[in-house]
């Protein structure tokens, strides 16, 4: 798409060199880095400090601001050029405007907002990643979701992607749980329900252990078993992690998730061994009571924990396995792991230890933390068994949506489906809305508000642009951007419309290079509020037949990228609500 602020930072770099005659060596990316972005639209669309020029143009800068203005007023990219003070204020043609975004959104379609900045370059995004044999709960989703997002980002901006679910499916709690399945486990239950079942024996472990605490050695001893690959417990937890995925994918399904790797903490056990041998070369390893760490005092740390005084392996050694692995094997641009900001330290020592032993590439791991979502009821913990579900938040908000649509009594044709796509988006869209490190609350009313600034509002603004795009009885397809009359789109109400979609391009890329999914959910909400003040405002359906063309397309644009900006956050738009 022509990109308007260089050509605006080239009209003015020609301006000042010939007002200056050269003397002034700004180039067009210096003045493209000076160029603003009023916050009143009334100065303008774009503004241009002259301060700098003072000095090679031995002028006052309110001067020269008025001799820039008046060199480059006669483009035609602008409607009007002012100078107030030292700033030229300019106001870009309207029309103009609108044919070169409305042209770039057809012939881009769903790929509008694309671009191939990462050509030829791998980005890695680690998500979700439960504990298996444990609850997907609640507290999953964020990860689950913003790591999705992540990665269509970054595909959109043209990297190649990898997505990993690091599963925790190793570890002494495994352990446990082989210990309690067989102490008062039972088959036909665990599939039955397999989590909700596992979960109980691993509750019941927690109560029985404090009264005998024997129990705790024998599943340490149980797990050192598998990790020594004894066929009977390498059996069992395979058991327990085949039921688990089953589970863990229904709900996935549920939100369009996937992943092109389940590799997990227990894909890198074989792998540990060849690690702690280069900790130690690199003379990196300390005893401490019997453990092996990584002392990381003169950074302000705790010690890395690597192997426990019983040998066996922990979390952390399987992460620095991970990205060793992950380096060799994807040669990653950069590897992303979306991990609540509970594990802020965990990463930061884990980091630390890749650095120490030398690994450059160190710098390209990178840890996007979270905040934390509580429910009104409260907060949540898995030991004591008092977890909300992911899959019943999800159905809830799917049956809590089909009561509003029947309510509402709108197209009832289709009212499962619609509920399905509008329930669980409205869910995912909370997710993405709050800026990613905030912690916040889950509220049903704010989430479900068809009015608010939510998924719903969304999908129904996109629903209602689908429906005008209907009714008009026109063939879109046949609708040719260079045959339009963009004159017809110069009121206010479509300019701030027209120049929502223009931006959303750079929004993506921005999102993606702050590893902020919430910049993408802010600008669809503001594209659907604009689109709806213009479907208020102006009549689109007239008999004008040109007027009429006109607008469509614009509908047609805002149509496309709405959908454009809810795919990249993993959400459907229904073409009937
Ligand atoms: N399984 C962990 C948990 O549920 C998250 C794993 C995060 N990823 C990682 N590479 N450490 O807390």
């Amino acid at each position: 798409m022509k990109n308007i602020r260089k050509e605006i930072a080239q009209l003015l770099a020609e301006a000042v060199d010939k007002l200056s005659q050269g003397a002034a060596g700004l180039s067009a990316e210096d003045i493209e880095s000076l160029i603003e972005i009023p916050g009143d639209a009334s100065l303008g669309d774009y503004a241009f400090p002259c301060f700098r020029l003072a000095k090679a143009l031995r002028k006052n800068p309110a001067m020269i601001a008025a001799d820039v203005a008046a060199e480059i007023s006669e483009s035609p990219v602008f409607e009007k050029v002012q100078n107030v003070n030292a700033y030229v204020n300019m106001f870009v043609s309207k029309a103009e405007l609108a044919q070169i975004t409305l042209s770039e959104v057809k012939s881009a379609g769903d790929r509008f907002g694309f671009c191939n900045k990462g050509e030829g370059k791998t980005v890695i995004v680690e998500y979700s990643s439960p504990n298996i044999a444990k609850p997907f709960h609640i507290g999953h989703i964020r990860t689950t979701v913003i790591g999705n997002s992540l990665y269509k980002l970054y595909d959109a901006v043209g990297y190649k992607t990898v997505r990993i679910n690091h599963l925790g499916d190793y570890g002494t709690q495994f352990g446990k749980m082989i210990v309690a399945y067989r102490l008062w486990g039972n088959e036909e239950d665990v599939r039955r329900e397999p989590i909700k079942t596992l979960l109980s024996y691993y509750v019941k472990f927690h109560e029985e252990a404090k009264e005998h605490p024997e129990l705790e050695d024998q599943a340490r001893e149980i797990f050192a078993r598998l990790e020594h690959g004894e066929p009977e417990e390498v059996k069992l937890w395979q058991w327990f992690r085949e039921e688990s995925l089953r589970e863990f994918n229904r709900v996935y399904d549920m939100m369009g998730i996937s992943f092109d790797s389940y590799a997990g903490e227990s894909f890198y056990s074989d792998k540990m061994p060849a690690v702690l041998q280069e900790l130690k070369d690199k003379g990196l390893l300390k005893e401490s009571q019997g453990a092996q760490i990584v002392d990381l005092e003169e950074y302000g740390m705790s010690p890395a924990l690597i192997t426990k005084s019983d040998g066996s392996s922990l979390y952390i050694t399987r992460d620095i396995a991970a990205a060793i692995y992950r380096k060799k094997t994807y040669d990653f641009y950069k590897n992303l792991y979306v991990v609540a900001s509970q594990q802020n330290l965990h990463f930061a020592q884990w980091k630390k230890v890749l650095e120490l032993m030398g690994y450059e590439w160190a710098r390209d791991c990178i840890h996007i933390p979270f905040g934390m979502v509580s429910l009104e009821e409260g907060t949540l913990s898995t030991r004591k068994g008092r977890v909300v579900f992911l899959e019943d938040v999800l159905n809830k908000a799917v049956e809590k949506t089909k009561e509003i649509i029947m309510e509402k009594n709108v197209n009832t044709e289709n009212a499962d489906e619609t509920a399905k796509i509008v329930g669980i988006g409205a869910v995912m869209f909370q997710e993405l809305s709050v800026t990613r490190n905030k912690d916040y609350t889950f509220k049903w009313d704010e989430v479900l508000n068809f009015d608010g600034e939510t998924g719903p509002y969304v999908q129904y603004t996109h629903a209602r642009a689908a429906s005008v795009l209907r009714n008009s009885g026109i063939d879109l397809a046949k609708l040719d951007p260079e045959a339009i009359d963009y004159s017809w789109l110069t009121s206010d109400t479509a300019f701030e419309l027209i120049k929502l979609l223009y931006r959303y391009p750079d929004v993506v890329l921005d999102a993606a290079e702050k590893y902020e999914p919430s910049v993408v959910t802010r600008h669809v909400v503001d594209i659907a509020q604009a689109f709806n003040k213009f479907y208020h405002d102006e009549h689109i359906l007239t008999d004008n037949e040109a007027e009429k063309q006109a607008k469509l397309l614009l509908t047609a644009a805002a149509k496309q990228t709405i959908r454009n900006g809810l795919d990249l956050l993993g959400i459907k738009a229904p073409e009937k609500m």
